[in-house]
């Protein structure tokens, strides 16, 4: 019986193991409403199971990141972003057959939309990219009124030839627009052509061929072997990771019935937030900041008085050293074995001086906060020689693959319903009456009240 004696209908003879990392049995808390139970007050939704999810086992205080049951770990080493993608989408790695096939059908869809290409114009070089990227994604839908449920009716999405349509034109774009966006940013000219290769290239490679025509001069092809490689396992490591805060967007946009670019749009724009994947830019940022390591106490002081986040650290869910940042780690280290240039980045040796100070520091140890993947990613990143503005979109391009996931997932939840939070109403409940503009001053000044707005400008 739950506190207070209410039975909870359907569940009085149940027992409720409630674990927020993967309940077998959770609380439909509708139940508990019916019942009597008051709703629950959920800041940031860290106790709330919004939506139910085959693709992703995480487990945060153990440290266990699974794609469909598969270790991220073996994932890392033995496959290739194409084929966790492939995993990740239709729920099985593929043969080789089928991987070429959809290597090719990207190829295929590599080429955006002249609408497009103007628009990322438009903007300043300026702008930060991930805000291009929002704009160019949300713009893609103009090029597919068949795919829009506004346009084409709301069962557009039923059929199964729709949706790996969208499949094919998201995953086929994502490293193009990225690649635009980036020669844009740069001042570089991009070559809108890829339809015509002959061979279908993997994602990562396209995506290199594409993006990094200058940065990549001089570069041995052994260098260049292992960016890729390294750039190809973080692609990896940032496909899926359950109902994070950029997935959540994407199903919560979804819900509406509004059209698939809309809700990759918001989650991309979700998705570079500092909290979220833009702490890899953020933390190339904090440790320009810091400088040089003897710099670190002195930082570490700022942050345990909270004048200061240490991006790159702690998580929601791991309690313990992110799996992805261990993997990360070791593809920092080929990284730098490979290219003389980058073992000379001073950022390193602050970076490995702030870990090892916050590994040691009570702080961090009784809060349990540990690296996260985007500690280590930034330095990866930066050997690419672009700027940090830039380290979202890498990301973008990785995740999109999960948001598709669980958007497809999410069409064919038989619970699914539109997303519409409740609140905990704080404000004054009235009926009060509206006073006229004359009453309004008078009241002000009899109440000496503050001139809020005024005082904010
Ligand atoms: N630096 C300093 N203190 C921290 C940090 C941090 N990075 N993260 C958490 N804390 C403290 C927090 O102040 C709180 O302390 P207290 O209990 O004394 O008030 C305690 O640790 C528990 O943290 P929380 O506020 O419950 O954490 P959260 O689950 O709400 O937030 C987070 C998770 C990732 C937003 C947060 O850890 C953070 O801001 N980290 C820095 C940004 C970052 O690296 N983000 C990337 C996350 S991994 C990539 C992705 O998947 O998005």
């Amino acid at each position: 019986m739950p506190e207070g004696g209410r039975s909870i209908p359907n569940m009085s003879k149940q027992t409720v193991k409630v674990s927020p990392i993967a309940a077998s049995t959770p609380v439909r808390s509708s139940n508990l409403h019916k019942a009597g139970v008051p709703k629950l007050y959920d800041p940031g939704l860290a106790t709330t199971l919004a939506y139910k999810s085959s693709i992703t086992f995480l487990n945060g205080s153990a440290g266990i990141l699974r794609y469909r049951g598969y270790p991220i770990e073996d994932l890392a080493t033995s496959t290739t972003f194409d084929e966790v993608a492939y995993l990740l989408l239709f729920k099985y790695l593929p043969t080789r057959h089928q991987l070429e096939d959809f290597c090719a059908s990207l190829s295929n869809n590599a080429t955006i939309p002249s609408h497009i290409i103007s628009i990322v114009k438009a903007f300043p070089t300026s702008a930060h990219p991930m805000t291009i990227l929002v704009t160019a994604l949300a713009s893609l839908t103009a090029a597919y009124p068949d795919l829009n449920p506004a346009i084409n009716g709301q069962s557009v999405y039923s059929s199964t030839k729709a949706r790996i349509k969208v499949i094919h034109i998201v995953m086929g774009i994502m490293p193009s627009l990225a690649a635009l966006i980036l020669h844009h940013t740069s001042g570089t000219t991009y070559q809108n052509n890829f339809r015509k290769q002959q061979k279908p290239l993997s994602y990562t490679e396209r995506f290199f061929q594409q993006a990094f025509t200058t940065q990549l001069r001089g570069m041995t092809s052994k260098t260049r072997s292992v960016l890729i490689h390294a750039l190809d396992t973080l692609l990896v490591l940032h496909a899926d990771h359950e109902q994070n805060c950029s997935t959540s967007a994407v199903r919560h946009l979804s819900s509406s019935g509004v059209d698939v670019f809309s809700s990759l749009s918001s989650g991309t724009a979700a998705l570079y937030g500092p909290l979220h994947g833009g702490a890899c830019e953020a933390v190339i940022h904090m440790l320009t900041r810091i400088g040089h390591s003897k710099n670190v106490p002195e930082f570490l002081e700022k942050v345990k008085n909270r004048q200061e986040l240490l991006m790159g650290f702690g998580h929601r869910v791991y309690k313990t050293y992110d799996p992805r940042a261990k993997i990360v780690r070791r593809l920092l280290k080929q990284v730098l074995e490979s290219d003389s240039n980058s073992t000379q980045d001073p950022l390193i040796e602050v970076a490995t001086s702030l870990e090892k100070a916050a590994l040691n520091d009570t702080y961090f140890v009784e809060r349990k906060l540990y690296p996260n993947i985007d500690f280590y990613s930034g330095i990866i990143y930066k050997t690419l020689r672009v700027d940090p503005s830039f380290f979202g979109m890498f990301f973008a391009i990785g995740r999109c693959a999960g948001w598709l996931a669980h958007w497809q997932e999410f069409l064919d939840d038989n619970d699914r319903r539109i997303a519409r939070p409740h609140q905990w109403f704080t404000g004054e409940v009235g009926p009060l009456k509206v006073p006229n503009i004359g009453e309004r001053e008078q009241k002000q000044k009899s109440e000496n009240a503050d001139d809020w707005y005024s005082a904010k400008l």
